[in-house]
């Protein structure tokens, strides 16, 4: 349930379209209760649930979730083990939901490398997903922006060289369409738990214009109204894409 006098506080006209989330702090979250790692990992997911839920409820269009670095698989073998199971156990759990609450389901992220099981749960999701439309969440697994931004210069390079891109076509937008993310509209809004406050190789060309929340509250204990307080604040930044006040002013009206 949501706080109420909290949910009032919303504009609902000038919600974030797009969120990313940093979830951070699942490991101390767990430490502090003497508890494996993976104990913490396992309560974030509740905490993806809950997202997921007030995304949806919102009408917020797209959530990224950072569930995965490419940097987080080098993590001890057991931990990487572990992940790897909540991820297939949560696929399996939450086609139901995103079918009934048509959500769908993308990925961004080299998917590949990961293991068999949780790439065939991945695929089923995603197609039995497809078509739904009020929402779309997006996992990143195995992600990395600078190997993004490198494997879109190497694509179009590519189609530079086989003559189906014209060198003088190449420009911001041209090149978007080269990420994985070139379905999606640019976040509006980055959230990071746990105190940390760096982008950590995410989204790092989308990100250009994204409005920067920090919060010191640990992922598992970052809940619906976390996410309410987050747009609350991102509703009163006046957000203006490197123009002038004036400018910024009429570009909305
Ligand atoms: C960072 O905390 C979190 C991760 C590396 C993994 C996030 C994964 C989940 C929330 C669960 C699985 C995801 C889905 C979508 C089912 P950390 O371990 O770096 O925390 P620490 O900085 O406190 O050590």
């Amino acid at each position: 349930m949501l706080d109420e006098k909290l949910l009032k506080k919303i504009d609902m006209q000038r919600l974030p379209v797009h969120v990313a989330i940093i979830m951070d702090g699942n490991g101390r979250w767990a430490k502090k209760r003497h508890l494996p790692r993976i104990e913490g990992h396992r309560a974030g997911v509740k905490s993806v649930d809950d997202m997921v839920t007030t995304a949806r409820k919102l009408g917020v269009k797209a959530l990224t979730l950072y569930a995965l670095s490419t940097e987080n698989l080098s993590r001890p073998k057991d931990e990487v083990r572990g992940l790897m199971k909540l991820l297939q156990e949560y696929l399996i759990k939450e086609l139901l939901r995103l079918c009934r609450e048509n959500i769908r389901l993308e990925t961004i992220g080299e998917v590949e490398q990961l293991t068999p099981v949780v790439r065939e749960a991945l695929k089923k999701v995603k197609e039995e997903t497809a078509g739904n439309s009020a929402m779309v969440l997006i996992l990143a697994l195995n992600y990395g922006a600078r190997a993004e931004i490198v494997e879109a210069v190497t694509k179009m390079v590519r189609q530079v060289q086989n003559g189906g891109l014209r060198e003088e076509d190449i420009d911001e937008s041209s090149f978007s369409r080269f990420l994985h993310t070139s379905n999606l509209p640019e976040p509006d809004l980055l959230i990071r738990t746990s105190g940390e406050k760096r982008v950590s190789n995410f989204l790092l060309w989308q990100m250009a214009y994204t409005e920067l929340y920090f919060t010191d509250t640990l992922w598992p204990d970052f809940r619906g109204d976390d996410l309410l307080r987050a747009i609350i604040e991102f509703q009163g930044r006046d957000r203006r894409f490197g123009l002038t006040e004036e400018q910024a002013f009429s570009l909305k009206r």
